[in-house]
């Protein structure tokens, strides 16, 4: 063969084996197509799924307050609030009472305002839940002053 043939040739050949060194180092040695399992998760690094075993998931859900806190609970179930986690307002509360012994309390507008501050925007169903305008609705005190978080019917306001 002639010689402007067979140097780049050469180049693809050394790219080649570089690659194959690089892939070589870099790829774990347990990832490959893995027996069993449906096809999706064949192609896996299987010791990532001993990781994910070993996963500590934070949150209990409202369930698990219900031995402890049962006024709270059923007064939630009952409000406009229920399909709302207590975790999501608390924090999460793998270890609680233990660690920590008391969950923390956000009695913020902000806390609200995630979830209550007016949208226009119809592409999540975000905007159908009742909105106020930060700027204009009782700008003076913390919601909770007014509206109970446990029960914020407007009926049942004091
Ligand atoms: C095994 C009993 C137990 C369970 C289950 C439990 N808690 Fe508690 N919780 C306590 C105790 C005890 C305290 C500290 C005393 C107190 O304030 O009632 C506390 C305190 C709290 C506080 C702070 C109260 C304050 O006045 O400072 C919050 C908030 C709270 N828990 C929320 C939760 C939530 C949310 C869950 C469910 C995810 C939950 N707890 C599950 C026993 C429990
Ligand atoms: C929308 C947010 C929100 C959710 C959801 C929520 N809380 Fe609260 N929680 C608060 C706020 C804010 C306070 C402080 C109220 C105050 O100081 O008047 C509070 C206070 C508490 C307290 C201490 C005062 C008390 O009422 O005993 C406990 C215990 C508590 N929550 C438990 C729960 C549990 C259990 C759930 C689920 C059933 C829950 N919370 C759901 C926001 C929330
Ligand atoms: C995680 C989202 C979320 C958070 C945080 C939240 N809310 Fe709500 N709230 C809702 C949903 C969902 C409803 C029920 C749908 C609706 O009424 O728009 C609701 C209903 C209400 C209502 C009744 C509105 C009506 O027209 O009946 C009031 C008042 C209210 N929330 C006040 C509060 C206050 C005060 C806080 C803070 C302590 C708070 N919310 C935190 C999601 C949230
Ligand atoms: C001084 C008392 C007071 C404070 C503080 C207050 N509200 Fe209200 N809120 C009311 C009253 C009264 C209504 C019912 C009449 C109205 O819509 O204005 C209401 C209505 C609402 C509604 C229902 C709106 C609708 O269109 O159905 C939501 C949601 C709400 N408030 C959330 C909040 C949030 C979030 C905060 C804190 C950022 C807050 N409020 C602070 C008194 C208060």
């Amino acid at each position: 063969m002639k010689n402007h043939v067979l140097r780049p040739l050469w180049v693809v050949i050394a790219g080649i084996a570089l690659l194959l060194l690089v892939r070589h180092f870099i790829v774990p040695s347990d990832f490959g197509v893995q027996e069993g399992g449906s096809f999706t998760y064949n192609f896996h690094r299987e010791s990532n799924v001993e990781e994910w075993e070993k996963f500590k998931v934070k949150y209990r859900g409202m369930d698990y307050c219900q031995e402890c806190h049962e006024e709270n609970v059923e007064s939630i179930l009952e409000s406009p609030h229920a399909i709302i986690q207590c975790e999501n307002c608390h924090g999460p509360a793998i270890d609680h009472p233990d660690n920590p012994e008391v969950l923390a309390i956000d009695t913020s507008r902000d806390q609200c305002l995630r979830c209550h501050s007016y949208l226009p925007y119809p592409t999540s169903q975000r905007n159908e839940i009742a909105g106020i305008d930060p700027d204009e609705h009782n700008t003076d005190s913390e919601c909770i002053e007014c509206h109970n978080p446990h029960n914020p019917d407007l009926e049942n306001m004091e």
